[in-house]
């Protein structure tokens, strides 16, 4: 099929929930590059909104993937799944965490965080404790429940009444998350660094702050990792970044590649509040997605992808602060690692993101004022050299 006949069949067919989409369909990929229909090559610098981070068509991950589907797909949670507990195992080998329980997004390992942290409360006799206190402004996914922990009225008002017993507070501001706790609070729940947003970081003594305050008021704390876990700040996760541990946290995106699988991830005496029937998913952890994450935990340790991601991120960002330097328009280059934001005042961020489409460079953009880069842990230097010429040229038409 060409492009119009498949953009002409989405129209019909789908739910036309993602609008009209950037005119491309892409047929393979390698590493960082990908390929379209008509066979006009790319740069993806978005990664698949940081999920692949190894690039497109990685061997290690098609082979696990091929070999675990030649074996068995699927099978119930009925039963022991060895990739599923090795998973579990190198997570926690690597990772503040006790014990992991498997979804298959990033909003569903939310969904259990959330409900680990009332159950928990539930199980120690204090059912009292229940609300949770988010920053305004994050993202934490799209199901009725994650939507009323997000902080952007964008993805609330149309599904209104919310969830209750979420409640929402600036970030990086102590004393108001402080006055937000009450009686009734049983967690506070947090993205070290905001993506959806346009790349918001918390600083080191409100995150050290924040961890103080929920053990003086003993309550949990809890991380959403979805989007800046897994390598893509620059460590293996992003709270190591803030000395912090979370009593609690969140994976997916990135976990499988981009084969589906979410994790919650938490501390023993916090997981030892799911008891048998608690919780559950019919595909959450099966064999196929948990050799994926294998895979891809392999690649990120083994084959030395977080420190890339560190060195890279550096580069690239100083390499982006010196087109800030030349365009006065570029207020601010921000993030950490890979997880890249940059601020423009001209509100023409779709308008350059376009642009970098026709020059062959997939990036993103937050609204009218951030562009977005969360390339694949494999990115080069070239790579990074390509795309800041790119977007140099891009630019100077601005
Ligand atoms: C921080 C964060 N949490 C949760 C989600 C939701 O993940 P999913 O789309 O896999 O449900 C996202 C997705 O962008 C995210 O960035």
């Amino acid at each position: 099929m060409n492009l119009n006949e498949i953009i002409e069949m989405d129209k019909s067919y789908f739910m036309n929930t993602f609008g009209n989409r950037t005119p491309v369909c892409f047929e393979y990929g390698k590493g960082i590059n990908l390929w379209d229909t008509e066979g006009k090559k790319y740069y993806d610098f978005l990664g698949g909104i940081a999920v692949s981070a190894l690039g497109h068509a990685h061997p290690k991950l098609v082979k696990a993937i091929q070999d675990q589907a030649a074996k068995y797909i699927h099978c119930s949670n009925l039963y022991y799944i060895e990739p599923q507990a090795k998973l579990a195992k190198v997570l926690v080998e690597n990772s503040c965490a006790d014990k992991v329980f498997f979804a298959n997004s990033g909003a569903e390992a939310n969904e259990g965080a959330i409900k680990l942290a009332r159950i928990y409360f539930k199980k120690k006799g204090m059912p009292e404790k229940f609300e949770i206190v988010t920053l305004e402004k994050s993202f934490h996914g799209r199901t009725l429940a994650t939507i009323a922990a997000t902080g952007q009225d964008k993805y609330q008002k149309p599904f209104s009444p919310l969830t209750p017993s979420f409640s929402k507070v600036p970030i990086n501001d102590l004393k108001a998350l402080e006055n937000a706790i009450n009686e009734h609070t049983c967690a506070v729940m947090i993205e070290p660094i905001q993506g959806e947003s346009g790349v918001n970081l918390t600083n080191i003594e409100y995150l050290k702050g924040v961890r103080e305050l929920c053990d003086k008021k003993g309550i949990l704390l809890i991380f959403d990792e979805v989007q800046c876990g897994l390598g893509r700040t620059g460590k293996l996760f992003a709270y190591e970044h803030f000395d912090v541990e979370p009593d609690i946290f969140t994976l997916a995106k990135a976990l499988g590649g981009g084969f589906p699988v979410g994790a919650l991830l938490a501390k023993e005496f916090v997981a030892g509040a799911f008891e048998p029937g608690d919780h559950g998913s019919t595909f959450g952890g099966n064999p196929l997605a948990c050799a994926a994450g294998l895979a891809v935990m392999d690649a990120m340790i083994n084959d030395k992808l977080v420190e890339n991601s560190d060195q890279m991120g550096i580069y690239l960002t100083k390499q982006l602060s010196g087109l800030k330097s030349k365009y006065p328009f570029i207020k601010e280059v921000r993030g950490k690692g890979l997880m890249i934001g940059v601020e423009v005042t001209n509100d023409k961020a779709k308008k350059i993101k376009d642009k970098c489409f026709e020059n062959g460079y997939l990036i993103g953009n937050v609204g009218s004022n951030i562009l977005r880069m969360l390339p694949p842990l494999v990115v080069t230097k070239q790579d990074i050299d390509d795309l800041v010429a790119a977007l140099d040229k891009v630019l100077s038409e601005f």
